[in-house]
């Protein structure tokens, strides 16, 4: 089967002359979870950003289900949900409630559908109870929790997180967890990017590592985590007591 996700060549330039992509090319097969790690500043937000049409290729390619996202950016983003990195971003609603529901109001779906939608994203996530707070008024961790729920409400193919615990406290990450990674069992493609790799790496089939706006290591997590320390990724606890790669809560 092709890959769900292209990219081939993909440079960006910033228009202050920041080079953050370089030339990466990547392919992601459907239902696979990967782990993109890197610094401060390596890409990764810049990548995501290219993978559902937010940003468009300056030179080469990306590609959706086989499809160009510069001919159809509308598709990718239906296709590619994302989970920004700031949560306050992503707000687009007055309540909780209108802010989940926003997504499949402009699927046009009928009430009963959205209405559906909205439970199951916000149940997800647990925020129920909470439908009629602003947004605004949220905690952060609540706010991360509701940016999810919003594209858990869009049922995208791909699902991209930016740094998704991070402001989580260890109830909110464990739940965020969980509910990762029931997408993955449910056949979603997942796409996290992080750079505290202890929560999640247990999960993943791939590493990606980023360094520079550039592709450095690429492959099964026993092996990439052996030489990340040197791109600024802690390596999780579990492999720097010689243990492997262990699950973050047993
Ligand atoms: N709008 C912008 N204009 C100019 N430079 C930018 C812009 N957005 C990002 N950059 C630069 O591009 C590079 C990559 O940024 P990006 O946000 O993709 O990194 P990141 O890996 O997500 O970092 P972090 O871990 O801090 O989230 C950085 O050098 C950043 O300063
Ligand atoms: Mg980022």
């Amino acid at each position: 089967m092709a890959p769900i996700i292209q990219t081939h060549h993909l440079t960006h330039r910033f228009a202050d002359g920041t080079l953050a992509l370089d030339a990466v090319s990547l392919d992601f097969n459907a239902g696979e979870l990967t782990v993109i790690a890197g610094a401060n500043g390596s890409g990764k937000t810049t990548l995501l950003r290219h993978l559902n049409g937010l940003l468009m290729a300056q030179s080469g390619d990306v590609r959706v289900c086989g499809r160009s996202v510069r001919d159809d950016p509308l598709a990718a983003r239906q296709a590619v949900g994302m989970v920004f990195q700031d949560a306050d971003s992503q707000i687009v609603g007055e309540t909780v409630y209108d802010d989940t529901a926003f997504g499949p109001e402009n699927l046009g779906l009928d009430r009963e559908a959205i209405d559906r939608r909205v439970n199951q994203a916000l149940s997800a996530v647990d925020l129920v109870g909470l439908e009629n707070k602003r947004p605004h008024h949220l905690s952060g961790g609540q706010k991360r929790r509701l940016a999810i729920a919003g594209v858990l409400a869009m049922q995208p193919r791909v699902l991209l997180m930016d740094e998704p615990f991070s402001n989580l406290d260890f109830p909110a990450t464990c739940r965020v967890l969980e509910r990762i990674l029931d997408l993955h069992r449910q056949g979603h493609t997942i796409i996290i990017t992080t750079h505290d790799l202890e929560k999640v790496i247990a999960h993943a089939r791939r590493l990606v590592v980023m360094a520079k706006g550039r592709v450095v290591s690429d492959g099964i997590p026993e092996a990439v985590v052996a030489g990340i320390a040197q791109y600024g990724i802690r390596p999780p606890c579990s492999v720097q007591l010689g243990k492997g790669i262990q699950p973050w809560v047993s």
